[in-house]
């Protein structure tokens, strides 16, 4: 399908990644393209290579083959010290939630801030950072908990404040809205909607919740067999009559 953005210049962009695990070989010549400000889903289904094409992504897992570049760096031919600059440019909410569990809240915070005290805005404080950021997911009096004090929904609610705590340009979220209640699911997609449009990010959101993906998505990509199968936005795609893209929409 024709992309709409052709002009523009991507912020980041994965082009051909390969990546397999002995004979499994799970990305096959992917693709993608995010631009500025917009929310890009994608979708696959489980055990398709989402999570490790976000892992090729944020340099957890090293690619087989393929060029990744983020704001017009290849982060193949980074350094170290060059990869953990570009990284708080970089919000990444995991699958899961990965809070520190031996952390309270407000320590699993600080800890991005103290890694990267750089980037920390001179006139303010990490404890009005801490709070701030846990304002922002309406969260603030859980700072002293410890994660195995919080529900799910709070868990993740923590999870995306730390993720957003260095004003990141790039929000990647795998799977935002798994294992939450359709209630709570919708108020992360709200929040990530808020936040979206207060801090002009753009996203990268991997999700098989087809709810998530049509409020949240300005335009979508399909991982199937490895690559980037389809594009388009969610109307269009909705209404394909190519039965891979078609078993993703039907209930
Ligand atoms: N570290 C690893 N070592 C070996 N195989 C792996 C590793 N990580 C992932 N895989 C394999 O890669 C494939 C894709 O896994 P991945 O976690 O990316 O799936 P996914 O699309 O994120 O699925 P889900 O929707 O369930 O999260 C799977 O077959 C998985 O077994
Ligand atoms: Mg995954």
């Amino acid at each position: 399908m024709k992309e709409t953005n052709e002009n523009k210049q991507p912020v980041l962009e994965i082009k051909s990644l390969f990546k397999s695990f002995g004979d499994n070989h799970v990305l096959n010549g992917f693709n993608l393209k995010l631009y500025k400000g917009e929310n890009l889903v994608v979708m696959g289904k489980s055990g398709s290579g989402k999570s490790v094409m976000i892992k090729c992504l944020v340099g957890l897992m090293a690619a087989d083959s393929g060029t990744i570049k983020i704001q017009d760096f290849d982060i193949t031919s980074l350094g170290q010290k060059e990869l953990d600059v570009l990284r708080t440019e970089i919000g990444f909410l995991f699958q899961g939630s990965a809070l520190y569990d031996s952390m309270t809240v407000r320590e699993n915070l600080n800890f991005p801030l103290r890694r990267h005290k750089n980037k920390v805005d001179g006139n303010k404080n990490t404890e009005e950072l801490v709070l701030e950021a846990l304002d922002n997911v309406g969260l603030a009096s859980a700072i002293d908990l410890m994660p195995a004090e919080l529900s799910g929904g709070m868990k993740r609610r923590v999870a995306l404040a730390r993720a957003l705590i260095l004003k990141p340009k790039i929000i990647l979220y795998d799977e935002p809205t798994t294992g939450l209640d359709p209630i709570t699911a919708k108020e992360i997609i709200q929040l990530m909607r808020d936040v979206q449009k207060k801090y002009n990010t753009s996203s990268l959101i991997i999700t098989h919740d087809v709810d998530c993906a049509r409020v949240i998505s300005n335009r979508m990509i399909l991982l199937v067999d490895g690559i980037d199968y389809a594009h388009g936005t969610f109307e269009e795609l909705s209404k394909s009559e190519d039965p891979k893209i078609k078993a993703f929409f039907k209930n």
